[in-house]
């Protein structure tokens, strides 16, 4: 099958990026499906780090064409500001080898400031958002006032449309929640010159695939965000505006269901999340300064976008069985391994206690999330550091148990273990 899809199966910051940077090297086309720049991705090549927060990190890659699909919100600002800083450091960034779908959706500075704005009326409900406008810009969509990125290419078009956007939204902005209105002079102007830059990248993104799936292309479609995160499957409302679970990429690409072949979810071994909302494994104190990190390393648990520290906890297998379950994951990919390597005792969260009630599937009602109390099985710990270790056989044996025991409870097998940010610290698991 010549499309495989990659997922985040916990909350976001699996490492999906890394995982995404591994498989395109494989791949004709890595393909954004949902999201915008509130994504975060760091891709270690060499003594070089790249963030990117929009395009696919397959861009890296010299053989790879991208695709920024329909299903994506795109800040065209950022999108320029990457494909700047892409060219600077040498990367080829031309319409041959970057796509945008005409049909995603712009997210303007109206958006951005309606974030802000929506966030600090809810005070201490605040849902902790990256404040990036993607909400607003997918309720836009989703309420059939979107600006749609085809206008790129049809400047009178655009600038009309921006005219009434920026109207629209400052009517709100004002007179809902007190905050400055925008000018929609100098917006317009701002996307002009955008537009001048950008057009050329405009595809019909569903046609493109689709010629390149007959052609025989094997595509990657590069989820964002994770599982947990989706506006459907999430812990709601503590969740993005988008789907990025294995369905959003059949809508937010444009291709039909029997294009998949694999779906990968990447976990890490522990647990983490940004912004709120209930957590049951959650760790403080010296043990979550353990696995977040000092924040001194690119991979430390600190946000890509935000640069918030990242809460932190034990693996939690309810969370992968529900991500098993919605996105129908084939294989799973651990991230993160070495980060356990001295801990004697690894706590692997098997069920929720709640009422005196025993759940062995993760809950998406909120209230009942918040009041579950994590059963632990404790599997025992591994003092040898693990980064140069290349084979599964060569681990050592309880980090073997470790795996063996996730793989086993979700019943399908763990295709990939990194042990270490750089590229050649992976594990292909079966293939040595
Ligand atoms: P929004 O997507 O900016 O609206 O934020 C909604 C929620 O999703 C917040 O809790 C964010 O911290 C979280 N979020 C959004 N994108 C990411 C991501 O790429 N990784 C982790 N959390 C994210």
């Amino acid at each position: 099958m010549p499309l495989n899809i990659v997922i985040g199966a916990q909350w976001g910051d699996e490492g999906k990026g890394r995982i995404t940077d591994l498989l395109a090297a494989q791949a004709d086309i890595v393909a954004r499906y949902s999201g915008g720049d509130n994504a975060g991705h760091t891709v270690t090549i060499g003594s070089e780090v790249f963030k990117l927060h929009l395009i696919p990190s397959g861009i890296i890659h010299p053989a790879v064409t991208c695709l920024i699909g329909n299903g994506v919100v795109v800040n065209p600002r950022v999108m320029l500001q990457e494909m700047d800083a892409l060219a600077a450091r040498g990367v080829n960034v031309t319409p041959a080898c970057l796509k945008l779908s005409e049909n995603a959706h712009l997210i303007t500075p109206a958006h951005i400031a309606l974030d802000k704005a929506v966030e600090q009326e809810r005070g201490g409900d605040a849902i902790g958002t990256t404040l990036r406008g993607i909400g607003p810009a997918y309720t836009d969509k989703v309420s059939r006032v979107g600006l749609r990125a085809g206008l790129l290419a049809d400047p009178e078009a655009l600038a009309e449309a921006i005219y009434a956007h920026v109207a629209m939204h400052n009517k709100t902005l004002r007179q809902i929640y007190g905050a400055e209105p925008l000018d929609a002079t100098a917006v317009a102007a701002e996307y002009a010159a955008y537009a001048q830059r950008l057009a050329p990248y405009l595809v019909d993104g569903s046609v493109w695939l689709d010629e390149a799936l007959r052609n025989g292309r094997t595509v990657l479609a590069e989820g964002a965000q994770g599982t947990l995160l989706d506006i459907d499957h999430g812990t709601y409302p503590f969740v993005t505006s988008s789907s990025p679970t294995a369905g959003g990429a059949l809508t937010g690409l444009g291709v039909g269901p029997r294009e998949v072949g694999q779906v990968l979810g990447v976990a890490k071994v522990f647990t983490s999340r940004v912004g709120s909302g209930p957590f049951p494994t959650e760790l403080t104190g010296e043990m979550a300064m353990r696995l977040r990190g000092t924040g001194a390393n690119p991979w430390d648990e600190y946000g890509t976008t935000t640069g918030r520290p990242r809460r932190v906890g034990w693996l939690d297998l309810l969370i992968l069985r529900h991500a098993r379950r919605v996105n129908g994951l084939t294989h799973l990919a651990l991230t993160k391994l070495d980060i356990l390597s001295g801990l004697p005792e690894l706590p692997v969260c098997v069920a929720y206690e709640v009422n005196g009630r025993r759940l062995e599937q993760f809950p998406t009602d909120l209230r009942l999330l918040a009041r579950c109390r994590p059963i632990f099985h404790t599997l025992p710990g591994w003092s040898e550091e693990i980064t140069h270790v290349r084979r599964f056989a060569d681990l050592p044996a309880n980090a073997q148990g470790y795996v063996t025991f996730i793989a086993a409870q979700l019943g399908i097998p763990v295709s990939i273990i990194s042990v270490g940010p750089a590229r050649a610290q992976t594990i292909w698991v079966g293939e040595e």
